[in-house]
């Protein structure tokens, strides 16, 4: 039987190659929309949000927040230690393990003031004994003297957590009581090490890069304090270089001259 004229079509196709004269499947019909009905609009929900803080209430006896009082009316540092040991003043009270108030010669000619104490400090109760505080002693070895020779103390005598920056409110907190630590000690000159002691004590607010080895005065009690601003012992250890150890070895070395000087 003769093939029809449209089955001749097909077969002509199918020998040039041109294959796959098959029906594409439609493509599924696209899901018909549901039915439009009104529904109630989400209302917009608070965003969560942190619980607020709530603001530290120090306690008002006088062993948790020592009166001003207590504080000028230390005679000598063993009662001004005794009057401040339990101070709850600020947020750092409570979280401290012991309250570092500071050590060394009652008299000293030569005082260093640091930020705050850290994990060792806090541990032993006593300021500089962690790797900076060795460095440390080994300066004020490199001047002839001895640590004990000199007084160390802090511009906050609790631990920040983490060995953050002393807040401005904790340092205010803690600041008479480095103010009455210097008016019993009287020493002849001050090195503040780093930039908090000189911005807490003298409002220095300036890069210590910039300021360090520049003499600043601190008024105090009716006296004069001589201040040789410093880098910190912990930032000599970061940066460990010739030009930062020099630097530092200049300043000491000007503070003990003047104190050398000053008592010919
Ligand atoms: N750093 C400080 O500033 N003070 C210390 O007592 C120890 C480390």
């Amino acid at each position: 039987m003769e093939p029809s004229p449209l089955e001749a079509w097909r077969d002509t196709l199918q020998e040039l190659g041109v294959l796959g004269l098959v029906r594409e499947p439609r493509p599924a019909p696209e899901p018909a929309p549901a039915p439009f009905r009104r529904t109630e609009a989400p209302r917009p929900q608070p965003a969560p949000s942190a619980p607020a803080p709530t603001r530290y209430e120090p306690p008002t006896d006088a062993v948790g927040c020592p009166p001003p009082g207590a504080v000028a009316g230390a005679a000598t540092l063993a009662d001004l230690e005794q009057a401040i040991q339990g101070c709850l003043k600020c947020p750092l009270g409570p979280g401290r393990i012991r309250f570092v108030f500071g050590e060394g010669h009652p008299a000293a000619r030569l005082m260093f003031i640091g930020e705050g104490p850290g994990r060792d400090e806090d541990l032993q109760g006593r300021p500089f004994v962690g790797k900076a505080g060795e460095l440390l002693d080994r300066m004020i070895g490199a001047l002839g003297l001895g640590r004990g020779d000199t007084y160390i103390a802090n511009v906050v005598k609790c631990r920040p957590p983490d060995n953050r920056t002393p807040l401005p409110e904790e340092a205010r907190a803690c600041l008479g009581y480095l103010h009455r630590q210097i008016e019993l000690i009287q020493p002849a000159v001050i090195v503040t090490l780093g930039a908090t002691p000189l911005r807490e004590l003298l409002g220095v607010a300036e890069g210590i890069t910039r300021i360090r080895g520049q003499w600043r005065q601190l008024e105090l009690g009716g006296r004069r304090i001589p201040v040789m601003p410093t880098f910190h012992p912990a930032y000599v250890l970061r940066q460990y270089t010739q030009d930062v150890r020099r630097a530092v070895w200049e300043d000491l070395q000007a503070a003990k001259a003047w104190i050398d000087k000053a008592e010919a």
